[in-house]
């Protein structure tokens, strides 16, 4: 079977500087998986270049088997049709209702004609717990309900893929527990394949299937698997400090700083 999401020998760079390289994973329909890794290692940047924002320097990233950057403008577009992302701001509109932000991606895929997108929009506020603030501006709601909104936003199409970019970062537990039952909820209603990139501990062991750990110091992936598995298998100290709350190794003394014992 061809995976929905496939991530082959992936290097992303800026410019001269490496920041991941040798990513590779697949995406299974109606599969939630996980991308972990201290800050600055590059998850946001992963994402970015799954959903088409930034060219790989190496590698391909192939959608149900169709290669992203090897199509044209047109099989781009296409493909981009086929996934929603909540960005790591929630990335509202603020001159915007929440409405109005909701039936704009139902706009630009053209399916629907106006009646239809505001009755899907509002659907999609229903699931998100969020009809009564149809009307409402995002700088009227708290953190919680505006990424709740990004949340609405990104499934108003119905994608089989969504992009998560910390979800839950910042909210507390409560919230955050909400946005991990909604997560499951659009998996269960949409059949959809989620990929979400989180330093929560609950979130990951309670909702992820399969994930991948990145390093900020080798700059490349070093564990591959369910969050659950990695916690009580991993033998890397990175990946043990991250998921099982375990020391960190200690800093890799560099050859060029003079340390501080130095006379
Ligand atoms: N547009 C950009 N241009 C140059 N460097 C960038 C850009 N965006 C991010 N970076 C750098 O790439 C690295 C990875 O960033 P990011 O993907 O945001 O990390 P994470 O999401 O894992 O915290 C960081 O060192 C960051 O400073
Ligand atoms: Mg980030």
């Amino acid at each position: 079977m061809t995976a929905l999401l496939s991530v082959s020998n992936l290097e992303m760079r800026f410019g001269e500087r490496l920041i991941q390289t040798g990513i590779n994973f697949e995406v299974e329909p109606g599969t939630i998986f996980a991308i972990m890794g201290g800050s600055g290692c590059g998850k946001s940047t992963l994402l970015k270049h799954l959903v088409g924002l930034l060219p790989p320097a190496q590698g391909t990233i192939t959608y149900n088997g169709v290669d992203y950057w090897a199509a044209d403008e047109a099989g781009q577009a296409e493909l981009r049709t086929g996934f929603g992302m909540l960005f790591q701001s929630a990335a509202l509109w603020s001159s915007m209702t929440i409405l109005e932000n909701v039936c704009l991606p139902l706009e630009q895929a053209g399916k629907l004609d106006e009646a239809q997108r505001e009755t899907r929009a509002r659907e999609v506020l229903e699931w998100v717990d969020l009809a009564k603030f149809a009307d409402f501006f995002p700088s009227d709601l708290s953190g919680g309900m505006k990424k709740r909104a990004g949340l609405a936003r990104a499934i108003a199409t119905e994608p089989p893929l969504i992009f998560l970019d910390e979800p839950s970062a910042g909210l507390d537990p409560i919230s955050s527990k909400r946005l991990d039952d909604l997560v499951l909820m659009i998996r269960e209603r949409t059949g959809a394949a989620v990929v979400f990139v989180s330093h929560e501990l609950p979130s990951l062991f309670a909702i992820a299937d399969d994930g991948i750990f990145l390093d900020a110091e080798s700059k490349s992936p070093i564990a591959h698997g369910s969050p659950r598995a990695l916690r009580d298998t991993a033998t890397h100290p990175t990946v043990r400090a991250f998921l099982a709350r375990e020391e960190p190794p200690p800093p890799v003394p560099s050859a060029t700083m003079p340390s501080a014992a130095t006379p």
